[in-house]
C-alpha cells in the first residue's frame, strides 16, 4: 500500500532527479532506488515494485501525464475510433524497464524479503482510461458500460489481455507474488461487480495458475463489502487486501478460513500517530493475528504521513506476541 512515495524526503529527492513521476517509473536504476528506500528505514518483510497501475494504458499508447497536484490525466477512450488508436503490438517491450526493476530487485533483496509485483485490475484501469482522470461517480464509464456494452466489453477485453501478459512477464522477471489493485471495485452494483470485477480477475488468476501452478495472487477488491467471500471463492486468490471498512470479527470468521487476509489500518491513523494509532494496530493484531495474516494498511499511505509514525507502527507489529 504505497511503501514508497511523497511522504519520504528521499523519494522526493529521487523523483526530482528523475524529472517527472513517469520518468521515474521508466528509469530502472532510480525506480530500484525508490523501491529500496522504505526497506532501509523500516524492518519490512516485503518490497513492492515501484511503478504505477497506469503504465498499462500508457504502454497501449494512450496519452498519459501526471500533473502536480492534479493526479493522472489521460486522453479519454470513449469511441470505437479511440479504441482503435490503442496498440497492443510491442506492449511488453515498452514496459521493459519494469521487468528490469524486478530483476535488479531480485538480486539485491535478502532471500527472506518477498518481492511483490502488481497491476491494476482491468475495471479500475478502465475507469481511468474512459474518464481521463480520477473520478468520484464514474459517470462516463458507467454510461459506456450500460449504453454501449459491446464497446465497453472490447475495451475491458483488451486491457484484461494486456494485464495478463504484463503479470506473467513480471512473474518471469522474479516477482514472488503479484497484487491486483481493484481500487474502485466498490463502485459497481452486484451484477456488474460479478461481470467486471470478479470475472476478469478470475481470468487473470487462471492464466497465472496455468503458467505457474500454485502461484500466490493477492486481490484488493476495495469496497467489495459482503461480496468479499464470493470474490475470494470465484477468483481463487490466495490472499485479499481488506479495506478500512471491513469489520475485523467478520473477516476473522468468514474470510480467514478462505484465504490469507491483509490490512486494514486506516492510513490517516498514521498521520494522527500516538495512542490512537497504537490502539488500532493492537486491535487488528489481536483479531486477525492468529492468521493467515499480513499486517498492512487499508489503502495507500498519504503524503502528509510523518515517517516516524511508520517506524512506530513497524516496531509495534514486530514486538507483538499474540
Ligand atoms: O507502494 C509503492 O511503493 C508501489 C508503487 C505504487 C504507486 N501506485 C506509485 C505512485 C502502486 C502500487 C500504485 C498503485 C496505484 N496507482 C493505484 C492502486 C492503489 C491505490 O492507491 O488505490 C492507483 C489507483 C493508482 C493511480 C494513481 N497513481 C493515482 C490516482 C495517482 C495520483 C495520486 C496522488 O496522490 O496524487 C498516482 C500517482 C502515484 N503512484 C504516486 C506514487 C508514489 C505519487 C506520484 C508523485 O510522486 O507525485
Amino acid at each position: 500500500m504505497r511503501q514508497a512515495g511523497r511522504y519520504l524526503p528521499e523519494y522526493r529527492a529521487t523523483r526530482s532527479e528523475a524529472g517527472s513521476f513517469l520518468d521515474l517509473c521508466y528509469n530502472a536504476d532510480l525506480a530500484v532506488e525508490v523501491a529500496l528506500q522504505p526497506l532501509r528505514r523500516y524492518e519490512l518483510d516485503a518490497a513492492i515494485l515501484f511503478s504505477d497501475i497506469l503504465v498499462v494504458p500508457h504502454a497501449l499508447k494512450q496519452h498519459l501525464a501526471f500533473r502536480e497536484g492534479e493526479g493522472p490525466v489521460l486522453t479519454p477512450i470513449r469511441s470505437a475510433m479511440d479504441l482503435e488508436g490503442l496498440d497492443i503490438e510491442g506492449f511488453l517491450e515498452r514496459l521493459g524497464a519494469v521487468f528490469d526493476v524486478l530483476k535488479k530487485l531480485g538480486t539485491m533483496l535478502r532471500s527472506a524479503t518477498t518481492l511483490i509485483g502488481f497491476a491494476g485490475a482491468p475495471w479500475t484501469v478502465v475507469t481511468y482510461m474512459i474518464e481521463g482522470h480520477g473520478s468520484k461517480d464514474f459517470a462516463e464509464t458507467k454510461k459506456l458500460m450500460w449504453g454501449n456494452p459491446a464497446l465497453f466489453a472490447a475495451i475491458m477485453d483488451l486491457v484484461t489481455k494486456a494485464t495478463r501478459d504484463y503479470l506473467l512477464a513480471q512473474i518471469d522477471a522474479g516477482a514472488d507474488t503479484v497484487q491486483i489493485f481493484d481500487t474502485w471495485a466498490g463502485a459497481l452494483p452486484e451484477t456488474e461487480f460479478r461481470r467486471w470485477v470478479i470475472e476478469p480477475t478470475r481470468q487473470l488468476v487462471e492464466a497465472i495458475h496455468h503458467h505457474r501452478p500454485g502461484f500466490p495472487v493477492i486481490g484488493f477488491p476495495r469496497g467489495a463489502g459482503a461480496l468479499y467471500p464470493t470474490y475470494i471463492r470465484e477468483t481463487k486468490v490466495a490472499g485479499v487486501g481488506l479495506d478500512t471498512g471491513v469489520p475485523l470479527d467478520w473477516a476473522a470468521e468468514v474470510l480467514q478460513p478462505l484465504c490469507a487476509v491483509q490490512g486494514n489500518l486506516d492510513p490517516l491513523l498514521l498521520v494522527a500517530g500516538g495512542e490512537a494509532q497504537d490502539l488500532a494496530v493492537d486491535r487488528i493484531l489481536s483479531i486477525l493475528g492468529k492468521g493467515p495474516f499480513i499486517f498492512n494498511l487499508g489503502h495507500g499511505i498519504v503524503p502528509q504521513t510523518p515517517p516516524d509514525h511508520v517506524e512506530r507502527l513497524v516496531e509495534r507489529v514486530r514486538q507483538w506476541r499474540g
